[in-house]
């Protein structure tokens, strides 16, 4: 794991930018996992920038999202199908057949999640997989309790979840119970992880994923056992962390490992 604590949320996101355009220039098919949520809107930003005054190229790119609420509609402006497609995909030149999102109105959830893991499988696996994180130390909806080495499946969302999120919803009671979530397993399985946290209010759970013990009460911890992980935080989200860390991943050695 590489700790990488920058000033701000323009830096951070921009940070992950590099990394990210860095892996897309050595393998222009990267599989690439994605996440929604407050977070990662500045990487994609500065991603959609690199696009269009770089030329950075997503044609041949393969993404799978972490997550979908289950039960809304693509259309609904709070479905992470919406999110991606106005926050993201729209903006560059990835073809929609290679973009796969979890579907939230599926029938048969179990053989959909089922079929879910079988097209990152025949994907070759995700190159680099990007997360946020939860005030509770959730990645993607792996709620706190989860198992270590769950698959994609159906998760009942925590209250504090539910309310965290509630900011994007017209109303608390509208916020979905149940969404269909990418397991710590099948996360675990990326090549590579960048785990972003920018807020003052993820500085707790920040330091149970960096510096506590291992413990499916924070799902986040799991990533002290990956091989390749990037964990690129703002001053504010990094508060907590006792370590000393660099600020940028080219000065350090971890590429060469
Ligand atoms: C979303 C996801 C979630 C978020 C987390 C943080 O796809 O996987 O785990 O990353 O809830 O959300 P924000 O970024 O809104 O604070």
């Amino acid at each position: 794991m590489l700790v990488i604590v920058k000033n701000d949320y323009e830096e951070m996101s921009k940070e992950a930018a590099q990394i990210v355009a860095d892996r897309l220039h050595k393998k222009p098919n990267l599989v690439l996992g994605l996440a929604t949520g407050s977070t990662p809107l500045g990487l994609y930003k500065e991603l959609i920038r690199m696009h269009k005054e770089e030329g950075l190229d997503f044609s041949k790119v393969t993404t799978f999202n972490l997550d979908e609420y289950v039960g809304l509609p693509p259309g609904h402006d709070q479905s992470y199908h919406y999110f991606m497609h106005e926050n993201f995909f729209k903006h560059i030149n990835i073809p929609d057949g290679s973009v796969n999102i979890p579907d939230g109105l599926v029938s048969d959830i179990d053989a959909f999640c089922d079929w879910y893991e079988e097209e990152i499988r025949k994907a070759g696996g995700i190159d680099l997989q990007i997360l946020g994180i939860g005030s509770n130390g959730h990645i993607a909806f792996n709620e706190p309790g989860s198992s270590l080495g769950s698959r994609t499946r159906v998760k009942t969302l925590t209250e504090k979840t539910r309310q965290d999120n509630a900011r994007f919803f017209k109303s608390p009671h509208e916020v979905p119970k149940y969404a269909i979530t990418m397991g710590i397993g099948t996360i675990m399985d990326a090549k590579e992880q960048i785990l972003l946290a920018n807020d003052a209010n993820k500085a707790d759970a920040v330091k149970a994923a960096v510096e506590g013990p291992l413990t499916g009460q924070c799902p986040a911890s799991v990533i002290q056992l990956h091989r390749k992980t990037f964990v690129i935080v703002t001053k504010d989200a990094a508060v907590k962390l006792s370590g000393s860390y660099p600020g940028t991943w080219k000065s350090s050695f971890m590429l060469e490992q």
